[in-house]
């Protein structure tokens, strides 16, 4: 298949993205103008200054300057532009139902307080459904090298906005902060109603995605990569269906594969596993929805039906009612049947 048609079909198919880190989409360029409008600071003196420092050789060198970044959102607004720019670029690429997280510790931590960050987001997901016509889930998401008392004091923040958060998540520096430091975490939030996921198997063990499972009830498993570590663990995540939203860009970047044509997807398919695709941090990992599929697809030769079949998945995975379920995946199927 040429590049042309492969990258007008993946932009063409109606897809949801679920593993999404809000603080992820921040652009250098809005970085820029909107570190000028608060008075802050950043390290480098140009966009291009900035971009030439993202190349990292594991997860922390990124969260590092991920945090850093974040420090110069300080307004309501801020949070608003920062997720209305993600709302328009996905829109573009076909993206019709995002699930997202955003991270108030990071946020929290530096004096801004939590109504601040949600409000801001959230109006901008009500404005880009209304505008865009993108449907939405937001995802709460403790840091994990924090401690459980400051994932408490989170949790009790968001009761005020349980209409609207889904679900709670778990995210930063994976390796020695296993899922197991929040489980009492995790009980309450289940017990307040939330979905809980958890990020697991991205640079740490297969025991940590069974940690994930079995003490933290989770639904979806964010990355997931190392369960091929453990035939077991296969078997139970194929039997359960449980979604892995997977990250290629993100896995290149920080170097959890050293190329994209060793991706563990296709080996992810062929064991049953539920596979979605996503983009985790689009403004660091160079790129978007459809650069990640784009770079899966050229780099393991996927075929339009096996491309389908990732665009279904992300639906049948995510925390949409059966019947809007039902109505993307029969959409993808025309898209399919129209296009192949
Ligand atoms: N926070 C933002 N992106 C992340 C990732 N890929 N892994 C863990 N925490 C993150
Ligand atoms: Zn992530």
């Amino acid at each position: 298949m040429n590049t042309t048609t492969i990258k007008k079909f993946i932009e063409g198919i109606p897809k949801a993205e679920l593993h999404l880190h809000i603080e992820g989409t921040f652009e250098p360029e809005l970085m820029f103008k909107i570190a000028k409008r608060n008075n802050k600071k950043i390290k480098y003196n140009s966009v291009d200054e900035l971009k030439k420092a993202y190349s990292f050789n594991n997860l922390q060198e990124f969260l590092d300057i991920y945090y850093a970044g974040a420090n110069v959102l300080i307004e309501e607004q801020d949070f608003y532009d920062l997720t209305w720019a993600y709302l328009t670029k996905v829109h573009e690429q076909n993206v019709v139902h995002v699930e997202i997280f955003f991270d108030p510790q990071t946020h929290t931590d530096r004096g801004i307080a939590f109504d601040t960050v949600i409000k801001g987001i959230y109006r901008a997901l009500q404005d880009g459904e209304q505008q865009l016509g993108i449907s939405f889930k937001l995802i709460m998401s403790f840091l994990r090298h924090l401690d459980e008392a400051s994932a408490f004091k989170t949790l009790e923040d968001a009761l005020t906005y349980k209409n609207w958060i889904s679900g709670v998540g778990l995210d930063s520096s994976e390796v020695g902060n296993p899922p197991s430091k929040f489980e009492r975490v995790f009980a309450k939030a289940l017990e307040e109603g939330f979905i809980t996921v958890a990020h697991a198997g991205e640079e740490g063990p297969a025991e940590y995605i069974w940690e994930a499972l079995d003490l933290l009830k989770v639904t979806r498993i964010d990355h997931g990569n190392r369960c091929l570590d453990d035939d077991k663990l296969v078997e139970r995540l194929a039997d359960l269906q449980m979604p892995l939203t997977v990250c290629p860009l993100s896995n290149l970047e920080l170097k959890v594969v050293t190329d994209l044509k060793d991706h563990p997807i296709p080996k992810m398919i062929e064991k049953n596993l539920l596979v979605t695709v996503n983009s985790d941090d689009p403004a660091y990992f160079g790129g978007y929805m459809n650069e990640n599929y784009l770079g899966i697809t050229q780099a393991l030769n996927l075929s339009k039906k096996q491309i389908t079949q990732l665009a279904k998945n992300s639906f049948k995975a995510s925390w949409l009612t059966d019947r809007e379920k039902e109505k993307r995946i029969a959409q993808i199927e025309d898209y399919f049947q129209n296009n192949h």
